[in-house]
């Protein structure tokens, strides 16, 4: 009887746990063992596996985080690391690893495949939508509307006060949360590490909002541009002469319960993993390209380079005016 593991990597994202669930039970219908390994590769290197059944994975489809917990691990990075962890798959007898993570967890998936011949499936979880092989990731709806939710919170109050507000969101190095927030919220301007801006620029836009009487202006900043929130928000009250407030949202952005488009994509991405393990198939990263779930070579699916969608960001512009 063929047996697979499960583990969640690197920052959590909500929909992992739909993911768990599916893999679990298609795992088990395909009459597979199932074994959850905890925190991540940490886990993984500690020898925390879990037999799973049908059962351990009720009632968790609807929660944000993982129930299997997550870690980012040093250890597995380096040759020992990832030698005890492949040690540890061989003494419960598991070849096929299914990874549910962000890129660094995909990457450390792939060297394990690599290294050490473990059949590794790769599911895009995280919430920053930072892998260019698929349009979408496990959480990064969710993320989204939490992100929504906080704009048209901050909008009644700025109006009510006059003032503007620069609200930052996470996303690593990539700015597709502050890309699609910004647009779909109505902010006047997004500030994303893959675009330099000039603050003059921001400063024109905020003032020629309040001529046109306009009540307020968001400015939706990437944890990843290069000039800080706190820095930004002096220089914007210093060449305005107006109030600017700061929200963080942080990790509001990382919990929550996962949108129907989370689950969605996180059940058919483990179902079809748990698919391509049952037929023999190695080493792919599964994905979504135009609107269908598809399976990659691992390898070329990392190696994919992030595109900056210049369209979305000057149709945040022309839309706020
Ligand atoms: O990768 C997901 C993410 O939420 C990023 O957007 C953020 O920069 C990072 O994780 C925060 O990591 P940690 O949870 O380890 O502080």
């Amino acid at each position: 009887m063929k047996r697979i593991g499960i583990l969640t990597s690197g920052g959590d994202s909500p929909g992992m746990n739909a993911a768990i669930r599916a893999a679990t039970r298609y795992a088990i219908y395909y009459d597979m063992e199932v074994y959850g390994i905890r925190k991540g590769y940490e886990g993984l290197i500690d020898g925390e596996f879990e037999k799973l059944d049908r059962r351990s994975v009720a009632d968790i489809m609807q929660h944000g985080g993982t129930f299997l917990r997550t870690a980012r691990s040093e250890r597995f990075i380096t040759e020992e690391g990832m030698a005890k962890a492949a040690r540890n798959l061989e003494t419960f007898k598991i070849n096929d690893l299914i990874v549910i993570g962000g890129n660094g967890s995909l990457t450390g998936a792939h060297i394990l495949s690599q290294n050490h011949g473990i059949n590794v499936m790769g599911l895009p979880g995280t919430i920053d939508r930072d892998l260019a092989y698929t349009d979408h990731t496990i959480g990064f709806d969710t993320a989204l509307n939490t992100v929504l939710d906080a704009i048209t919170r901050v909008r009644d109050t700025s109006s009510a006060h006059e003032r503007t507000t620069v609200i930052e969101v996470m996303g690593r190095h990539c700015g597709d949360i502050a890309l699609y927030a910004g647009l779909t919220g109505g902010a006047e301007y997004v500030l994303v590490p893959e675009f330099e801006t000039d603050i003059n620029d921001i400063c024109q836009k905020i003032i020629e909002g309040v001529n046109a009487g306009k009540l307020h202006s968001i400015i939706i900043r990437a944890e990843g541009y290069p000039v800080s929130s706190t820095e930004l928000v002096r220089q914007l009250e210093e060449r305005t002469d107006r109030e600017v407030k700061l929200v963080v949202l942080s990790y509001l952005q990382r919990g929550g319960s996962p949108t129907y488009r989370d689950r969605m994509f996180a059940t058919e991405c483990a179902v079809k993993a748990v698919e391509l393990i049952r037929d023999g198939v190695r080493n792919r990263a599964i994905g979504e390209k135009c609107g269908e779930v598809r399976d990659f070579d691992i390898g070329e699916a990392l190696q994919i380079k992030h595109e900056f969608r210049h369209d979305i960001y000057n149709a945040v512009d022309i839309l706020s005016r």
